[in-house]
């Protein structure tokens, strides 16, 4: 059933004379049983008629024939036909003209499933064969896929995102012609490229999407640096899967929030780079930790990931080897203090993940050691960082010690101390350490 508002919307402009239908994601969701939660309509009246027709609307886009109209505190884009030139800036056409033909504003757009109208009666008015590839559950263009991509290359990374969104199947002419133009993803900003990769991350099973990406050839110009995963094999017993599908595996097997896939999806990028193999032939990737963080927030800062969710995804990745299961409290507390009380969750889910995607699942154990170890160490409000030491830069000029360096070496020494003898956190305690410190300093330079 249609809200009350889009029906009054459609009832307004149908009763001064023009044609009015819903169209687009709205009509998609409907007929998928989805909630629906923006409205596009197209109508044949031109923007300044619409202006008259409501009271309360904004020039959104109104070269492009856009105007939203204000309703009840929701808003709603009303667009005019019109056949679309070039999108050079891929949100809008670079030259537009009005038409009076509902086909002419359909044909331009991507894909059957988004060209699906209905108008204030609920009727379907369906030109194009959508409501049987939504049947189907198939991606296909509209008219010519080649024509489409050319319009907007950013439309080939919409077919592999409504694909993994929707967990349709890509038509096979509308595959292969992505596969002919993935190229052209090369003049897509990294901001649109970024937002729909979001979305395949986020959706029920990223990998497949993911793989359409290197099938299709858009990851090698998206995120070539991935490429090099695809069939590496890690010559390593506690892994039956090469690093592209053990990664797959954890993607899907992580929570779906962005950060957790973005880390699940880089976690392992620079294996390949550090794979050695030892004399009985078994795979070893010192140091991949540490490289694929660095190189996890490079592909980031390239897709203009924001500064927060860069340096959370970095550190998910750089801290994700799992230590050996006694480590003791000093090393605990130093696993807290790099990954951050608040990241400790996130941190044990890729864990958890990541473990799954190994050929056994030994290690949870490790995880839920390290998890009751950290919950303990918080409870107990044992003293982490420097800033929770009882003593500081402050005292140390109180007890003369000339400022520079030492001050952190110093500072250093003592969290080292605290870290392992809590109680060790006093003024007093400190100062004599500090204190014994700088003496054997004085003798040691003597
Ligand atoms: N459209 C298009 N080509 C694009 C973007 C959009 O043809 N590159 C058309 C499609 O008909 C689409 C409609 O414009 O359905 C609205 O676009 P948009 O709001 O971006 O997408 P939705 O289909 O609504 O889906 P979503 O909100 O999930 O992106």
């Amino acid at each position: 059933m249609l809200d009350k508002n889009i029906k009054y919307i459609l009832k307004n402009i149908k009763n001064h004379g023009y044609e009015a239908y819903l169209v687009g994601g709205a009509v998609r969701s409907f007929l998928l049983g989805l909630d629906v939660s923006d409205f596009d309509i197209t109508t044949n009246a031109l923007p300044q008629i619409i202006e008259k027709i409501f009271k309360k609307t904004i020039p959104t886009g109104k070269k492009f024939g856009t105007i939203t109209v204000i309703h009840e505190n929701n808003s709603y884009e009303i667009t005019t036909f019109r056949s679309d030139g070039h999108y050079s800036d891929g949100r809008r056409p670079d030259n537009i003209s009005f038409s009076d033909e509902l086909t002419e504003d359909l044909k331009r757009r991507d894909f059957t499933m988004n060209a699906i109208c209905m108008d204030y009666d609920e009727n379907i008015i369906d030109y194009f064969g959508g409501t049987e590839d939504i049947k189907n559950r198939v991606v296909r263009c509209i008219g010519d896929p080649d024509q489409r991509f050319n319009e907007d290359a950013l439309r080939m990374l919409r077919a592999v995102r409504f694909m993994t969104q929707l967990g349709f199947s890509l038509d096979e002419k509308t595959r292969l012609s992505i596969v002919k133009n993935s190229f052209l993803i090369k003049h897509i900003s990294a901001e649109r490229i970024r937002d729909e990769l979001n979305k395949i991350l986020i959706s029920d099973k990223p990998s497949e999407g993911i793989r359409t990406l290197i099938d299709t050839e858009l990851m090698k110009y998206i995120i070539p640096e991935y490429m090099n995963t695809v069939g590496f094999d890690q010559h390593n017993p506690y892994h039956d899967k090469d690093v592209f599908e053990h990664t797959m595996e954890v993607l899907d097997n992580i929570e779906p929030k962005l950060n957790l896939r973005l880390a699940a999806l880089f976690h392992d990028i620079s294996k390949p780079e550090c794979f050695t193999q030892d004399e009985n032939g078994r795979g070893h990737f010192f140091g991949h930790h540490i490289k694929s963080a660095v190189l996890g927030k490079e592909i980031m800062e390239r897709l203009k990931y924001s500064c927060d969710m860069i340096e959370d995804v970095r550190i998910l990745i750089r801290y994700h080897l799992l230590k050996e299961i006694d480590m003791k409290d000093k090393g605990v507390k130093k696993f807290i203090n790099n990954v951050g009380i608040e990241r400790l969750d996130d941190m044990f889910s890729l864990n958890i993940a990541d473990i799954k995607g190994k050929s056994s699942n030994a290690g949870f154990e490790k995880v839920e050691v390290l998890r009751e170890k950290c919950r303990a160490i918080i409870e107990n409000k044992e003293p982490l960082s420097k800033k929770d030491l009882n003593i500081n830069g402050y005292d140390l000029e109180a007890l003369g010690i000339e400022k520079g360096s030492i001050y952190t070496e110093l500072l250093d020494k003592a969290l080292d101390l605290v870290l392992e003898y809590p109680g060790k956190n006093t003024k007093e305690e400190l100062t004599e350490y500090i204190l014994s410190l700088i003496n054997n300093k004085k003798g040691l330079d003597s």
